[in-house]
């Protein structure tokens, strides 16, 4: 049996993205990830919570989905906070004082995540404001819903701030990235591998 918590928040990010304004690719992505959850319950993996003083920015994140379609995801997510293994990037250089000190990224579903599988990825990245996310490209494809503001870009597209009602598509392989603005960012992706 998964732990409802993590079936709450799976079934909140689904709804969410279920009536987003999105591409069939994205919606057909994300109905993937979404699937494989449906048919296999991964076993809970070890996870040692962990924090960076970035993290201060996760709660004035999950505030700012207040009122917004994002609300129930954002407190679903809320819900799991004390469990999450927040870490930098394994390539983030600590002489870019800004992307190191300004970024976490949390695995929900996949590998150490709470929920360890090897079919799909779930997660979450926190930024503070004024970062911006190294570019970055993976095999599979991607679907970021967006929690805050933030823009995205890729190699097919220009810096794009999908909404509170929108969804971020990245084909497999793509270069792509992603930066806060003004306030705090933070989002959840979703690929199946
Ligand atoms: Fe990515």
């Amino acid at each position: 049996m998964r732990d409802r918590n993590l079936q709450v928040f799976l079934d909140t990010a689904e709804a969410a993205i279920r009536v987003a304004s999105a591409s069939p690719e994205s919606l057909r992505a994300a109905g993937r990830v979404f699937d494989r959850c449906r048919s296999l319950h991964g076993p809970a993996g070890p996870v040692r919570p962990e924090r960076l003083p970035v993290c201060d920015w996760l709660e004035p994140a999950l505030d700012a989905a207040d009122g917004t379609p994002r609300q129930a995801v954002a407190d679903a997510l809320g819900a799991l906070m004390g469990l999450l293994a927040w870490k930098r990037r394994a390539s983030a250089d600590p002489a870019d004082r800004n992307f190191w000190n300004g970024h976490a990224n949390a695995m929900i579903f996949g590998p150490s995540g709470l929920e360890e599988r090897d079919d799909l990825w779930i997660g979450a990245t926190v930024m503070a404001p004024r970062v911006a996310y190294a570019d970055h490209e993976h095999p599979p494809e991607e679907v970021y819903l967006s929690i805050t503001a933030g823009e995205w870009w890729n190699a097919r597209m220009d810096w794009t701030d999908p909404g509170a009602a929108g969804l971020i598509y990245n084909p497999p392989g793509i270069r792509h990235a992603m930066r806060s603005g003004e306030g705090p960012f933070l989002a959840l992706w979703f690929l199946p591998v």
